[in-house]
This record gives structure tokens, sequence and C-alpha cells, in this order.
């Protein structure tokens, strides 16, 4: 299980040096990507106007415009809603950007009450995340919110 515990508290540490969201999500992605068991991609989209543009992220080349509403990460932005999809052939709208991509997790990013961006995860394992991922993650993006905000 990730300790996701561990992985808050190191990007403490990391943001005492800077509090740009740039070096921050650079690391929680890089963390979280490192530190999950079956994950092959981790990272953020930031929202741009009426589409979300790729940030920082690890994992192979993504997919660099998803507009509001379409997808896993476009849902998550229109609804405001962590995306727990333990099939992704089975969400409509799907966006493949890895065909190895099984299942994924999205957690809304916010600064001043607004969607700013979300944090995907995905796994080449059908069902990789369960609650205490949601919980744990979550926890968090609360987190970054605070350095960042
Ligand atoms: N699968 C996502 C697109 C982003 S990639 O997984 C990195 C979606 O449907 O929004």
């Amino acid at each position: 299980m990730t300790d996701y515990r561990l992985i808050t508290e190191q990007i403490k540490a990391l943001a005492e040096e800077s509090n740009d969201p740039i070096p921050v999500m650079a690391n929680v992605s890089a963390l979280l990507f490192h530190a999950m068991e079956d994950v092959n991609w981790a990272g953020f989209y930031l929202v741009k106007g009426a589409s979300l543009l790729l940030g920082p992220f690890q994992g192979k080349a993504a997919c660099v415009r998803i507009a509001k509403g379409r997808g896993v990460c476009g849902t998550a932005w229109a609804q405001d809603k962590t995306q727990l999809v333990p099939d992704v052939h089975a969400f409509p709208g799907h966006i493949a950007c890895d065909s190895a991509s099984l299942s994924e997790i999205v957690v809304p990013v916010h600064a001043a009450g607004q969607v700013i961006g979300v944090l995907d995860i995905d796994s080449p394992v059908f069902s990789r995340f369960n609650e205490d991922d949601r919980a744990g993650l979550t926890e968090l993006v609360e987190t970054i919110e605070r350095i960042i905000g």
C-alpha cells in the first residue's frame, strides 16, 4: 500500500525551497510514480481557458489538451468530483493516451474555490485504486492546495 503520509511529508519538505506550482507538481508526480505499485502515468492537467493542458507528469508522452467534460480528467473538472475508474474501457469518452492504461483515478485541484487542474494517475491493472487511495490522494491534494494557494 502507498504511504501517502510519507509522500505528503516529503512534499512539504521539498516545498520549503519554493511554493511555485511547477516544481511542487513535478515533485508530486515523481514521488507518486516511483512510490506506487502498478502505475504507468502520474501527473497533472491544468485548467487553461475552456480546456485542460498537460502539466508536470511522469510516464509516457500524453495528450496535450482535454476539453471540459471530456474523458475522465475533463469529467473530474466539470463535476468537481474525484473519478475512481476501475475499468477505463467502460468509462464513456475515456481518452486513451497510453493503451496500457486499464484503471485510473483523477482528483480535482483547487485554488480560491475554483478547480485549477486535476491530478491523474493511471494503472495497467484493472481496479488498481480503492477508497484508501482516494482518501490518501485527497489529503495529498489538500496539502498541495495549501502550499500553492
Ligand atoms: N485517460 C485520461 C486522459 C489523460 S491520460 O490518461 C494521461 C482521460 O480520459 O481523461
